[in-house]
Order: C-alpha cells, then sequence, then structure tokens
C-alpha cells in the first residue's frame, strides 16, 4: 500500500476498516471461485498478497528450522484469519495438535468455522486485546495476559507479523509467556523490524523513510495508529531473549529496509530461539 493509501486506511475507525475492506472486494469474492480452505478476500485484514501461497512457503521455513514431525504441537500466536494454520492441516497426525490465539473476533471465528470444525485437533480462541491497529473494543492489554496453555507445551511456537504490530511492554510478557509454554531446546520463528545500523544506513540510502519516530528500543511508522509498525532495536532484542532463557539460533534479515536480505529474502526480519 502506497503512504497516502496507508494514511487514509489508517484515518478510518478500526471497525470501518474491517467493512471497507469487505466492501472493496465484494465483486471478486462473488465471482471468483476459491480454495476450499480459504476466506473471502475482503475478510482477510491480516495482510495483501496470496494467501495460500504464503501459507505454504512459510509452512517450508517452520518445517524446516523448527525440525517438525506430524505429532508436534503447535502454538500459532496472532494466528489472524488461519494463513499459516491451513497448511498444517495437511502434516499433522491425529496426536499432533495445532492452537492458535488472536484478538480479532472475525478471524478466530472463521478459523473455528471452516478449520477446526473439519480438523479436531485444531482449535482457535479469541483473547480480545487492545490494539490500536486491530482492535480498540477492549483494554484488556496485552502486557497482562497468561496465555492460557500449560508450562512446556509446545514443540513449536510461531507469530508472523505480530511482533511488528506490538509494543515493548506487551513483547516483553509475551517472551516470558512462550518461554514458559515451550518444551525446553524447542523452538520459536518470529518475525520483527528490527533496526541496527546496517538498515539505518540502507533506509537513507535508498530514501527510505520507514520508521521516522524513534522512541529508544523502538520506533513507528505512523504516531497516529502506533501498532501499525513497530521496529525494534536489534541490541535489545537480542538482550531480551538471552536475558530469558533463549538462545538465537539464526538471524535471518527482511528486504523491507533495503538492505541486503539473507537467504530466505523475505519481507520482515526472522528470528529463531531456542528455549535452553
Ligand atoms: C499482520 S496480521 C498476521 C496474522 C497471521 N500471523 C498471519 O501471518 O497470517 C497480525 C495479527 O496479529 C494479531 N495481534 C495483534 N496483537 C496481538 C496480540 N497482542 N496477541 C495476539 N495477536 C495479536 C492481529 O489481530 C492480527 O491477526
Amino acid at each position: 500500500m502506497n503512504i497516502i493509501l496507508r494514511k487514509a486506511f489508517y484515518s478510518l475507525p478500526v471497525n470501518f476498516r474491517y467493512v471497507a475492506r469487505r466492501i472493496a472486494y465484494l465483486p471478486q469474492d462473488l465471482f471468483t471461485k476459491r480454495h476450499p480452505l480459504m476466506p473471502p478476500k475482503g475478510m482477510i485484514f491480516t495482510g495483501a498478497g496470496n494467501y495460500i501461497e504464503i501459507g505454504k512457503q512459510f509452512f517450508g521455513y517452520f518445517k524446516n528450522y523448527g525440525e517438525l514431525t506430524p505429532d508436534d504441537s503447535i502454538l500459532d500466536i496472532g494466528s489472524g484469519i488461519g494463513r499459516m494454520a491451513v497448511p498444517f492441516t495437511k502434516f499433522l497426525s491425529e496426536k499432533g495438535r495445532f492452537e492458535g490465539f488472536d484478538i480479532v473476533k472475525s478471524g478466530v471465528d472463521w478459523c473455528n468455522n471452516n478449520i477446526a470444525k473439519k480438523f479436531p485437533n485444531f482449535n482457535f480462541r479469541l483473547i480480545p486485546l487492545k490494539n490500536d491497529l486491530y482492535n480498540l473494543s477492549t483494554e484488556e492489554v496485552a502486557s497482562d495476559l497468561k496465555f492460557p496453555y500449560q508450562n512446556d507445551t509446545f514443540d513449536f511456537v510461531f507469530l508472523t507479523s505480530v511482533f511488528t504490530h506490538m509494543m515493548p511492554d506487551d513483547l516483553e510478557n509475551y517472551v516470558k509467556e512462550i518461554h514458559r509454554v515451550l518444551k525446553k531446546d524447542k523452538k520459536c520463528f518470529a518475525t520483527f523490524f528490527i533496526l541496527d545500523e546496517e538498515c539505518e544506513n540502507s533506509m537513507s540510502k535508498n530514501g527510505h523513510k520507514n520508521f521516522p519516530h524513534k522512541f529508544g528500543n523502538y520506533s513507528l511508522m505512523d504516531k497516529a495508529v502506533k501498532e501499525a509498525n513497530v521496529g525494534f532495536q536489534k541490541e535489545y532484542i537480542l538482550n531480551l531473549f538471552a536475558e530469558n532463557g533463549f538462545e538465537v539460533t539464526d538471524f535471518i534479515r527482511g528486504n523491507w529496509s533495503g538492505a541486503q536480505p539473507g537467504i530466505l529474502n523475505e519481507h520482515q526480519d526472522i528470528l529463531i530461539i531456542k528455549k535452553i
């Protein structure tokens, strides 16, 4: 989305944004055939691009970096409208388990009605929390959330494009909670906008103005809708994981800043961390 369109879209009240998207895609949704496990385009509030192909692409990364097996228990934090969950329906055995949670009701409902109904080892929970991009209907905050799962439950946890929409206090609580619910030696895959010298240099060289509002450990793209895009200083993130009992096994730079991307050439930066 270009800057002007993005500003116009963010200027709409949160609930209007969902309605505006629904209306904009209505003709396409009425007349185009889609994959049986794909929501109408107007309901996909979680990012542009091909829903099915992006899900498959990331599933490949999860399987590889998480060394997944079909009997694993998986946690998808910020499960949105199921984009990352769908490929797991073909992979997990009956012993495997897939849990997702999100703060937006329409996404969780779609996942339960379309995925969990057909695949009983899949479950999606609504945990309404305040976020100025996605949900202003509550005062509950992510920094106070205790994840509704037992200690040492999951073989793999992932967050795709979720920490890019969270403030530092919320992130810090989630890192502690992820450590609590992951099994020892198991991994978490998370995407970020990581700020370091290399990406700052590249942004200034390429004329990008991605994170102009700086607040110490984090920077924002838009001050009016803070959680639209949040970037974190690399040192802060690495210390946060180290202080919370994780080892960072991989840092794979994304291409968002124009800096030379790492091996996967994804838009966002990827961190893979292991509970030690
Ligand atoms: C860009 S979307 C990505 C969705 C999904 N992970 C995917 O890749 O398709 C960001 C998601 O994070 C969710 N989200 C934002 N803050 C959250 C929080 N504190 N806890 C859980 N989910 C959150 C939003 O509701 C939204 O579904």
